[in-house]
């Protein structure tokens, strides 16, 4: 029998059945343990047992059959409970799920047999549907010290429960084979921002506990990958190899003032996007930044010829760097691995950029006078990061075109009419200040000081940053503008008319302001001279 320990772990298991997994992976001790409180239960007809067979009614089916071969009373209401359940959840001869439709031939090609009589020679084969599950899948990775390296990736969400899809990290000197170092695995997870998936976003921190590599002489990093249910079964892969001189090369980026104030991560691109809406986005946001900026896009599919087109200008001019990612389809993740991208970028972005921003293309960040963007990150210079309030546009009104040439204005110049407070999911907060997801919030992170990205706030540190009030900083939202399937500008009304004669028109602008902000930057923008070359690409 299992002592203490095993007990206690078994407390903190929700469910029967996850722990009959677990021990399945993990430790035939603890199986044993959990059958014998559950044979143990069922037997002395013990509270336990009912706990047992709420919580986990599967699992107690389980039990219970093992149980029924050792003579169960079948009149106890207990064992009743069970075999409706058994009733229940087996498929029966008219169930939907049934294979009626199938031919015994076909099953046979299939590799299934039908027991017409007993065989004692059995051969049974396993057959696969559905994704495997990779304990760790690698995407990139950084150096962040003399001794720090972090790899980003994804993990199966059931490797992250049962185990740890990473061990150790190991320091391979290139010249000099007697040179190792060795260090756990600090796995860093986040749990924000991602709805129950396959994958979840894991990166690894391997901090060495002396500096590696800084003889500048080359190196490479490995890292022990979980392979199978036992400790033992792990496997090296290598996460990144350092060429000779590199060492030097980080020290003085590290050492020196980035290359640009603002580094933008873009989230992945797919599906149908409005290809004049990017460059739109793109002129009003080099115009905000004052050129000053790095754009990082990630194209997970969304990008096509005639969007390389419109964007090349931006690539050959150093503002923008395009960054295939589209095989992580293979990996399923929430919402194309937004995550694993941020994350990505925010490493990527470390001593490039004072600042990173993490928004989406149908967000325009917008800071009312009298503050300005850089009295903003210069007060708040000393934090991990600062979150801006969204506030949401209505995609069918809009201004009608001032000009008679309709290409002349561009839709971001005539979608005026912003929600008058904030987005907040939970009507108990403060709206203009409303945190993280709840206030679909977006930030801003120092990316010296940043150890993990979410998609609505830092998530390590999560705390310590500045929440700011949608009054000082403000992302207005033109929610679902990017996709090409979006009907805009349904309702054009006239600007010269009495707002009470708009209002007979279109009712709904009473729930409105007429907010000129980003309008109003867009038409500077776009005359700013520097774009010429962008926008034309001569
Ligand atoms: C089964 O349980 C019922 C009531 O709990 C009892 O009357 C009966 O004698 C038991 N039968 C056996 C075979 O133990
Ligand atoms: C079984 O349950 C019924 C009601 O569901 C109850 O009346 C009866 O007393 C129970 N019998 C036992 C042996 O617990
Ligand atoms: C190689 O590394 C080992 C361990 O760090 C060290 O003791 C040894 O002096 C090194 N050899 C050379 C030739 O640098
Ligand atoms: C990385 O790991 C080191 C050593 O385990 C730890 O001191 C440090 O706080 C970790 N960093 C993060 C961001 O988790
Ligand atoms: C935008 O305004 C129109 C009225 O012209 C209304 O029907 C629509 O529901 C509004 N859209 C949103 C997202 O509020
Ligand atoms: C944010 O600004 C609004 C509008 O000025 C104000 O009503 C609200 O009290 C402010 N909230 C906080 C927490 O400062
Ligand atoms: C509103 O103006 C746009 C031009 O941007 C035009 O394509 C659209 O048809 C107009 N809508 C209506 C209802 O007139």
């Amino acid at each position: 029998m299992a002592g203490v320990p095993d007990c206690k772990r078994l407390r903190m298991i929700r469910s029967v059945k996850g722990a009959l997994q677990m021990a399945a992976l993990k430790d035939r001790r603890l199986a044993c343990t959990v059958l014998s409180v559950i044979m143990l239960s069922c037997t002395l007809q013990v509270p336990i047992f009912y706990v047992l067979a709420r919580v986990s009614t599967l699992s107690c089916f389980n039990a219970a059959s093992i149980f029924r071969s050792f003579s169960l009373n079948d009149s106890v209401n207990a064992s009743d409970r069970i075999r409706r359940i058994t009733a229940n959840d087996q498929p029966t001869e008219s169930s939907p799920a049934d294979s009626s439709n199938i031919r015994e031939d076909q099953l046979n090609t299939l590799g299934f047999s039908t027991l017409n009589k007993v065989d004692t020679n059995l051969q049974q084969s396993l057959h696969r549907h559905g994704y495997a599950h990779y304990s760790f899948v690698q995407f990139n990775s950084y150096r962040e010290s003399a001794r720090a390296f972090y790899v980003v990736g994804i993990t199966s969400a059931v490797n992250k429960h049962f185990d740890h899809p990473v061990h150790n990290c190991e320091w391979l000197s290139s010249q000099n084979s007697t040179n190792i170092h060795v260090t756990k695995a600090n796995m860093i997870y986040v749990y924000y921002d991602q709805f129950p998936r396959l994958y979840v976003v894991a990166t690894v921190n391997c901090t060495f506990d002396e500096d590696v590599g800084m003889d500048d002489l080359g190196g490479s990093l490995i890292i022990t990958v979980s392979v199978g249910p036992y400790p033992g079964d792990t496997e090296k892969a290598v996460a990144m190899v350092e060429q000779q001189g590199a060492a030097s090369e980080f020290v003085r980026k590290r050492d020196n003032p980035p290359p640009y104030k603002i580094a933008f991560c873009g989230p992945p691109m797919h599906g149908n996007i409005r290809a004049e809406w990017i460059v739109h986005w793109l002129v009003y946001h080099h115009y905000l930044w004052k050129g000053k900026e790095h754009f990082f896009f990630y194209n997970v599919g969304g990008l096509q010829d005639h969007h390389h087109r419109l964007l090349d200008p931006w690539v050959k001019s150093g503002y923008l760097t395009i960054i295939d990612a589209s095989d992580q389809g293979q990996y399923p993740s929430w919402y194309h691995n937004q995550l694993m991208l941020a994350n990505d970028c925010l490493h990527r972005t470390r001593f490039l950029a004072s600042w990173t921003f993490f928004h989406d293309l149908d967000e325009f960040l917008h800071i009312p006078p009298p503050r300005s963007l850089s009295s903003l990150l210069s007060r708040y210079r000393d934090k991990p990061y600062i979150t801006f309030g969204s506030i949401g546009v209505n995609l069918t009104i809009c201004a009608d075109p001032q000009s008679a040439d309709l290409a002349a204005d561009w839709p971001v110049q005539r979608l005026l009419w912003m929600h008058k407070r904030p987005y907040c999911a939970d009507a108990t907060f403060d709206p203009w200040v409303c945190r993280q997801w709840q206030g679909a919030r977006k930030y801003a992170a120092n990316s010296r000081k940043v150890y993990a990205a979410a998609v609505h706030t830092a998530a390590r540190p999560d705390v310590g940053g500045a929440d700011l009030n949608a009054t000082i900083a403000t992302m207005y939202h033109y929610h679902g503008v990017l996709s090409t399937q979006a009907n805009i500008c349904q309702v054009n009304v006239s600007l010269s008319l009495p707002s009470s004669q708009l209002k007979e028109i279109v009712p709904e602008i009473a729930d409105y302001n007429k907010e000129y902000a980003i309008s109003k930057t867009t038409t500077k923008a776009r005359k700013s001279m520097d774009l010429t070359q962008l926008l034309l690409g001569t």
